[in-house]
Order: structure tokens, then sequence, then C-alpha cells
């Protein structure tokens, strides 16, 4: 019997709602394949925990969550009672804590999901985008000089090692050569004319190791035009922090709903566990109405037991959301259905135990 642990940290709004559907899916995937375990351990941080003792998370949290094998997260955000900018630091603190220094989010337009692009159907659209997720843009290095005054500035720096660029670009490649072979940089060489010149040149020179593989560059802004033109030129598309964060926007709006778009924040080497969540955040517009479409939450655990080396029952529960959503019966008022979360679910589970 092989068992993976599972800090749970469900969080907030929907987060609450579509991990408990995630929970029913892990369930019956012991039931299907009987050697394997998942054990489920719920923390319940975020606003409940901040309603008990006035902070969102406890101060040894990660020292808790560190001796888990992966971390599951819903969503957080409370904005009615607690502010974003704390809710938020866990999920930050737990990336760059955890070195989960790859960020992966698919762009891939799925059965009977509406894409706002005219004329792009089911497999016209299936990128992934590997965004830099611990360094780059995003390093809190800077300052404010006069503030308030006339000649008030502000001055915020990047950070772009070659260790965090290599590291980053190299898991791409290797990721290209299992899909279609083809490898895009987002850069702005042009522009920025010390960072993105170190990106340039560390890309072609991974590039060299991985021959069998395309590799081509594009200026972010012209990219980002073509995700709107022409994505399905696009296979796996690497950038620095804010690039990719911007990116993976896009690919998500591109590709239709927010309801159905998974994601991960990895650390490759396993040192530390790796974090597995929805894009989407606690939706308080629809928050306890069951009506939250889970597939975003459980095509983020289908992630989480691939990295889990689950791979069968991984393929298992993605093909069985996508037939679920070609048949296209059973589906949430975000993609225009009627039903309910938990009968998402059930129609996922029914194709699940076949
Ligand atoms: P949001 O993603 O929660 O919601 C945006 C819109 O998409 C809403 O109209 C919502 O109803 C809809 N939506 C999102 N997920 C859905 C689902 N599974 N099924 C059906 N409809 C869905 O973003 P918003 O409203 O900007 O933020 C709400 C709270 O979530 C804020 O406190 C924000 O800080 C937080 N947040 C947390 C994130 C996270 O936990 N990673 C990410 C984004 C926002
Ligand atoms: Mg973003």
């Amino acid at each position: 019997m092989k068992t993976h642990n599972i800090a749970v940290y469900a969080g907030d709004g929907i987060g609450i709602e579509v991990t408990a559907e995630v929970a029913r899916v892990l369930a019956t995937l012991e039931d299907v394949f009987d050697d394997v375990r998942y054990e489920w351990t719920e923390f319940d941080w975020g606003h409940r925990h901040w309603a008990k003792t006035g902070k969102v998370v406890p101060d040894d949290y990660l020292a808790t969550v560190r001796e888990f094998d992966a971390i599951f997260l819903g969503a957080v955000g409370d904005p009615a009672h607690v502010p974003d900018h704390i809710t938020l630091v866990p999920l930050i603190e737990m990336r760059q804590r955890f070195d989960q220094y790859v960020c992966l989010r698919p762009a891939r337009l799925l059965p009977g999901v509406k894409s706002p692009l005219a004329d792009k159907g089911e497999g016209d659209i299936d990128m992934m985008i590997v965004r830099e997720n611990s360094e780059g843009e995003y390093v809190n290095n800077g300052g404010i000089f006069k503030p308030g005054e006339p000649g008030e500035c502000a001055m915020q720096n990047g950070l772009h090692t070659r260790f965090g660029i290599e590291r980053i670009i190299r898991y791409a490649f290797e990721l290209a050569g299992k899909r279609r072979k083809h490898l895009t940089l987002a850069t702005k060489s042009n522009a920025q004319k010390f960072s993105m010149v170190l990106w340039d040149k560390i890309f072609a020179e991974v590039a060299e190791e991985y021959p069998a593989i395309t590799a081509d560059k594009f200026h972010v802004d012209a990219l980002a035009m073509n995700f709107v033109r022409c994505p399905e030129n696009y296979d796996v598309v690497v950038g620095s922090n804010l690039f990719g964060d911007i990116l993976s926007d896009l690919g998500g709006a591109i590709v239709g709903s927010l309801g159905v778009t998974p994601s991960s924040n990895i650390n490759p080497e396993r040192r530390f566990p790796s974090l597995f969540e929805p894009v989407h955040g606690s939706a308080p517009d629809i928050a306890d109405q069951g009506i939250a479409n889970p597939v975003a939450a459980i095509l983020s655990a289908a992630m989480m037991i691939e990295f889990l080396g689950e791979t069968e029952a991984a393929q298992l529960v993605e093909d069985s959301v996508v037939a679920s959503l070609r048949d296209g019966k059973v589906r949430t008022p975000d993609l225009g259905g009627s039903s309910s979360t938990t009968d998402v679910t059930a129609d996922i589970l029914q194709r699940i135990t076949g």
C-alpha cells in the first residue's frame, strides 16, 4: 500500500466547496486503484482561523505543511472580513519558502467550453505556460523616496540570476520534449537590455542541448498579440515571473472559464512539498450557493497526483472531466448550465468508476 500525505488548505468561499469535491474524487480513486491511499489532512486556515485567533494561519504553519508530500489549496480571500494583503501572504510565502520555482498553468481549450476567440474549438488551443516563480520582477527590492512630496519617486528592482533562469528554462525544455517539442521564450531584450538579454543568452545555450526541440523567442508584447491571433502556434511557453503571470492570465482568458483552469507551483527536486490550486479565487459573489464549478480544482488535483507518480489515475481523472464536459449535460452556470457543484462531481465520478 502506497500512501500520499496531503496537506489541505481549503481557505475561503468557494475554495472550501470545491476542495470538498476533490476529497470525493480522491476517495473514489482509492476504490479504483486499491493499492494507493490519499491521506487527506485538513487545516481550517483562512477566515475561520482568523475569527478565532486574528491570524489566517498559525505561526508554525510552514513547519506543519513542510512534512507533507503535497499541498492542496482551494482558494483564499474573504475581502469582506480580512484584507486581501493579509489573506494572500501564506500563499506567496509557501511559493518562496518551499522554492516552488516552477509555476505551471495549462491553457487548453476543453470540449464544451466556449473561447472568447472566434472560430476556436477543442484542440485549437493547447499550451503550457511555464512561469519562473521565485525571483525576477517580484523580488521584494526597492524603495520609495520622498513619499507624499511633489518629488516622490519609486524604485523597483528585478533580480534575474543565471541559476534561476537556467533551471526554469531547462525544466521547460524537458516538458516540451514530452509534448509537441516546441518551446517559446517570452522576452523583451529590445528594451530590457540587461535582464532579458541574459534570458536570451541562457535560452540559446540550453537550446543547444535539446536539438530535437524547436526553440523560438518573441518579445512579450508580440507574443500577447499572437496568443489572440494564432494561439495554435504555441506549445510550451516559458517566461519570467512578470511575463509568465500576465501570459498565463491571458492564456486562461482565451480558453474560456476560470471555473476550469488548474495550476501548480512546483519544487521539481522535491526538497519541499509542491502546491496545487485552481487559478480562480474564493468567488464571494457565488459562495455558499452550491454552484461553483469544481472542474478547476479537480484538474488541479489531477496535476497533483500526476506529480506524486499516479500517472494512470491522473489520466483517468482528466479523461473523465473531458468526457463530462464534452457530453455537456451536467454543467454549472458559469458554463451556461444549471447543475450544482455536487452534480458535476457526481457526473465525473461516474465516469471514473466506469
Ligand atoms: P475570483 O476568481 O474569485 O472570481 C472571479 C469571477 O469568476 C467571479 O465572478 C466568480 O464568480 C467567477 N468564478 C471563479 N471561480 C469560479 C468557479 N469555480 N465556478 C464558477 N465561477 C467562478 O476572483 P475575484 O473575485 O477577483 O477575487 C475574490 C477573492 O479571491 C479575493 O479575495 C481575491 O484576493 C481572492 N483570490 C485568491 C486567489 C487564490 O486563492 N489563488 C486567486 C485570485 C483571487
Ligand atoms: Mg495573476
